[in-house]
């Protein structure tokens, strides 16, 4: 074989490596992605989350404003014991008065935010091919 063919098998073993590896990088890990739906109430939950402003005192995944806790995982803490705390105007949280229903959107909201994953989530892989993996609750 002379030096420019050789040359060339090298260079199209490079781009095949590459196509591989980044086929890999992209497409692994992605198969759970949209397996955390809401039900019907969770939505109507989050509309009342929103449409009250609970994130200018609470963080999601860390972001919100830091007067009250994170409550990613607040369902995993108290379970449907979370619906106390809604009119319960502890500390410095407003006096709200939901309705029985209201108080149940907002547990579905805080349920699927719950099973949606964790956080802080310090539990990191990084796999052999540069990926990572975090613990999630899909798999
Ligand atoms: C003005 C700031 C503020 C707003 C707005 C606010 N909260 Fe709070 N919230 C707090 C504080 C402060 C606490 C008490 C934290 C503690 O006792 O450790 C709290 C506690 C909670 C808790 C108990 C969490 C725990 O781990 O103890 C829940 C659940 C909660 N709030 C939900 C909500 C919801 C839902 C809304 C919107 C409807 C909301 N909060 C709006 C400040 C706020």
């Amino acid at each position: 074989m002379n030096e420019q063919k050789q040359n060339l098998s090298v260079f199209i073993i490079l781009i095949l490596l590459f196509t591989v590896h980044t086929y890999t990088v992209y497409t692994s890990g992605t198969e759970n992605i949209n397996s955390t739906r809401m039900n019907t109430s969770a939505i109507k939950g989050k509309a009342l989350w929103q449409k009250n402003n609970c994130t200018s005192c609470h963080q999601i995944y860390g972001l919100g404003g830091y007067l009250g806790p994170d409550l990613t995982n607040v369902y995993s803490r108290y379970g449907d014991g979370v619906k106390s705390f809604l009119n319960a105007g502890i500390e410095s949280m407003p006096v709200y008065s939901f309705s029985d229903k209201e108080q149940q959107d907002l547990l579905e909201f805080f349920k699927s935010l719950n099973e949606s994953g964790f956080y802080p989530n310090k539990d990191v892989e990084k796999t052999w091919y540069g990926n990572i993996k975090i613990r999630d609750k899909t798999r």
